[in-house]
């Protein structure tokens, strides 16, 4: 920690943070700064001329630039630079130069070292233990909707350069950063180092086997899910059918979670003929499912073309490449790629097992995510309809009703009402006209027992029906209960 301490306060006090990256590289993501390509590349080498501590830095610490020791001198104390060299972020090259062999960059109030793909505009061979930044748009999705409310632990699967367990550290109290690839525990272990931060501990290991018997409040994952073969390099490297890693996490993660623990993991997987991503999930979660609930939550999904352009353009691969991707969804009868986030939890009481899956909106959040799952556990249990009836829940105005017309017999009829939601979950609901009429009834004077007698006085509908169409218009928001 001590090694650091004089890096960390120099670079504090710098002025080097994302936002003055930012906004002098005018980029919308720091990890495009990361990969100098073409004219963009070309750019980006005269914006680092300019003069200034905090370009400076970024000129060494990002671009890969070699200085000088005078010009190290005029942005820093002797001590620091030393510190720096100690802890092996810069090194001299043959012609006496300074450089950083890696990245080291700013991330929400942390300092990341991790491996760099460029130096200046030259692309550097990557080995196969590569460790990226993190900072790229599926990272930052992963660090998103992963709950931050506080926990006593909290582990993380897969952790590259540690960025996830770092964030973690600030509001859980312990946090263990686990990856398969010996050179991400270094840079975890450094970054940990780099910002002082001492409640993380990060190990090697494959999956769980490092673990233990320990059990945690929260599990955090952004694993490899992108089919791959042996030269794909390890961070990205999701198995033959890209869930291979999924299935080894999630079979052993019922036995690691504690009694109403939760795990959130970024996904990608495929929804199959006849056989949905959900489906699939339960399966892997193995005998210790029973004990789970599953909610997928989709953001994104792609037609198996889709999915193929997208990884041959991303991956600049030659057109054979569409081939094997496509011969790929055919041979696992692939109907869809999926992309979300997932949560499981492990119950906390005997009830039924519940699975849940909804199509996000642009919009949401893991705090919608972690309300629609509380939610639909509290209705799971068996005190239910005791604890909800003397509620009085509040009226929502974010719903629509679609009512289709058609003619019959020659007269326009009514056929079907559709109750329609598009945040924080894109939903449709065909319904009875009479669900309409009591989504219509919430006042926030009523109470839920109130509410369901006047329905039923209408409609004659049992009692347990009736509690369930309104549990399904509290998970849409269209009823707010507490
Ligand atoms: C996509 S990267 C994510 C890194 C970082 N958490 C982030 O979000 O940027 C996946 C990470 O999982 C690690 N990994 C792959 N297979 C693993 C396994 N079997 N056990 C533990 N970690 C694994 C890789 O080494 C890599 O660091």
């Amino acid at each position: 920690m001590v090694k650091y301490e004089r890096v960390r306060q120099y670079l504090a006090a710098s002025g080097y943070t994302s936002e003055f990256l930012l906004q002098h590289f005018d980029l919308p993501s720091l990890h495009l700064l990361f990969y100098p390509v073409g004219r963009q590349g070309e750019k980006f080498a005269q914006q680092y001329r300019r003069s200034g501590t905090a370009l400076f830095l970024a000129r060494v610490f990002i671009g890969g630039y070699g200085e000088s020791r005078e010009a190290f001198r005029e942005h820093m104390p002797d001590a620091v630079f030393d510190a720096m060299a100690e802890g092996g972020i810069l090194e001299q090259v043959a012609g006496g130069e300074w450089q950083s062999p890696g990245l080291v960059f700013p991330f929400r109030g942390f300092f990341i070292a991790a491996d760099r793909a460029f130096r200046g505009q030259q692309q550097l061979p990557l080995g196969r233990d590569y460790v990226a930044g993190g900072a790229d748009p599926t990272s930052v999705e992963f660090y998103d909707n992963m709950a931050s409310t506080p926990c006593r632990t909290l582990l993380e699967m897969g952790t590259g350069s540690g960025i996830g367990a770092l964030l973690a550290s600030r509001f859980a109290e312990r946090v263990w950063a686990l990856d398969i690839n010996p050179r991400a525990v270094e840079y975890a272990r450094r970054n940990c180092e780099l910002n002082g931060v001492e409640n993380v501990t990060a190990m090697e290991s494959d999956l769980y086997s490092a673990t233990d018997g320990q059990t945690f409040e929260r599990i955090v994952a952004n694993l490899p899910f992108v089919p791959s073969d042996e030269n794909t390099a390890v961070f990205a490297a999701g198995g033959d059918d890209g869930e291979r890693i999924l299935a080894g996490f999630l079979e052993g993660c019922a036995e690691r979670l504690t009694p109403g623990g939760r795990l959130y993991a970024l996904v990608m997987g495929s929804d199959r003929e006849e056989d949905g991503f959900e489906s699939r999930i339960r399966r892997y979660l193995g005998s210790g499912g029973e004990d789970c609930d599953v909610a997928l939550f989709a953001r994104k999904t792609m037609t198996p073309a889709e999915f193929a352009f997208d990884r041959v353009a991303l991956r600049n691969s030659e057109s054979a490449a569409l081939f094997r991707w496509v011969r790929f969804m055919e041979q696992h009868r692939i109907e869809q790629m999926v992309l979300g986030t997932l949560l499981v939890q492990r119950r906390e009481a005997e009830r039924p097992a519940v699975t849940l899956r909804h199509t996000l909106s642009p919009g949401a959040t893991v705090e919608d995510m972690d309300r629609r799952l509380s939610w639909e556990t509290r209705c799971a249990r068996p005190d239910f309809a005791a604890s909800i009836l003397s509620a009085r829940p509040t009226a929502s105005e974010g719903w629509r009703v679609l009512t289709k017309h058609a003619m019959e017999d020659g007269k326009m009829a009514t056929i079907s009402h559709s109750i329609l939601v598009t945040h924080p979950f894109e939903e449709t609901v065909e319904c009875a006209p009479w669900v309409v009429s009591l989504a219509a009834r919430v006042d926030g004077e009523r109470t839920v027992s109130q509410l369901l007698g006047a329905i039923q006085k209408q409609t004659g509908a049992p009692g347990d029906v009736l509690l369930r169409v309104f549990a399904q218009l509290a998970a849409l928001g269209v009823a707010g209960v507490r």
